[in-house]
């Protein structure tokens, strides 16, 4: 196996390992040779002889210290971590048609988005961080998205959490770069399908829109919008991942990357 990337050995958290493109992730670091803990609050079914799974819920300060302390036990160390576990659930800011409606924004799930997409981002790279000031090196990635820079009809608290981490992304690199931290977003863009597609989430993001759920899946086939001409495959995010841990970006630190197909318009 090459090892370009001279991730042999080395230690990574992923939050939300166990679907979509966090599985890409741990499937691609595992590739390269590292160990990696997925921390998410479902099991998966994976196994290798480097992967451990620590049921985490990472909007919970307790369960991110559980995870900091179990992966201190077995692995030693750790060198990078990647936030990115989330969820989205589409609500229209005023419902018109419905006021306080099914999928009229309320507190609760404004608070549910924060405390997965954003408070959880806060959690472990708080703990992460007081780990790397020990070792005297360490890698944060932001997992955003294209939503957080360009908004997203029916879907703003999603956006709003992901343009906060774009901030967090700047704010931290600002502050642990002289501790030899490295802080950087990854922004997908239209990518195959995962986990977060639910019916649910069909259903709410069509009533948001104000088309059918068939309109919506046909428009994901509509490519016209991203200069590549095609929706993302999820490796294509984790091989930006394996780079941006690895020391070959050790100059890349307080950007979010887009990894979009050349769409940069919401
Ligand atoms: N799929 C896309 O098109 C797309 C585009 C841009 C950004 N993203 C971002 O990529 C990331 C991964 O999304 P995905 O599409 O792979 O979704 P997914 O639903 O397939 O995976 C998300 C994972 O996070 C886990 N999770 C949810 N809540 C958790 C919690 N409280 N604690 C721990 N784990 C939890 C889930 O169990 C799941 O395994 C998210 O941050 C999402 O916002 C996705």
């Amino acid at each position: 196996m090459s090892d370009w990337l001279g991730l042999q050995g080395k230690v990574y958290i992923v939050t939300g390992g166990s679907s979509g493109i966090g599985k890409a992730i741990v499937d691609e670091l595992l590739a390269a040779g590292a160990q990696v803990i997925n921390a998410d609050i479902h099991s998966s079914v994976q196994l290798h002889p480097r992967l451990h799974f620590i049921e985490t819920d990472v909007s919970s300060k307790t369960a991110v210290e559980h995870l900091i302390a179990t992966t201190l036990k077995k692995a030693g160390t750790i060198d990078g971590i990647v936030n990115n576990a989330g969820i989205n659930l589409p609500r229209l800011l005023a419902d018109q048609k419905h006021p306080h409606g099914r999928y009229e924004l309320t507190e609760e799930i404004f608070d549910q988005l924060l405390a997965i997409n954003l408070k959880s981002v806060y959690l472990l790279s708080q703990a992460a961080a007081r780990i790397f000031y020990q070792t005297g090196t360490g890698v944060v990635i932001n997992i955003s998205s294209e939503a957080g820079l360009e908004g997203s009809e029916g879907q703003s608290i999603y956006a709003a959490t992901k343009a906060a981490i774009n901030s967090f992304t700047r704010s931290w690199a600002k502050e642990l770069g002289k501790f030899n931290i490295r802080v950087v977003g990854v922004a997908p863009g239209i990518m195959e399908e995962t986990g977060l597609r639910t019916l649910e989430y069909e259903e709410a993001l069509a009533y948001t829109r104000g088309i059918t759920v068939d309109a919506l899946r046909k428009n994901y086939s509509k490519v016209s919008t991203i200069p590549l001409g095609r929706s993302g495959r999820l490796e294509e995010v984790a091989n930006v991942v394996s780079f941006l841990l690895s020391d070959r970006a050790s100059y890349i630190s307080g950007v979010t990357m887009n990894v979009a197909g050349g769409k940069t318009r919401g």
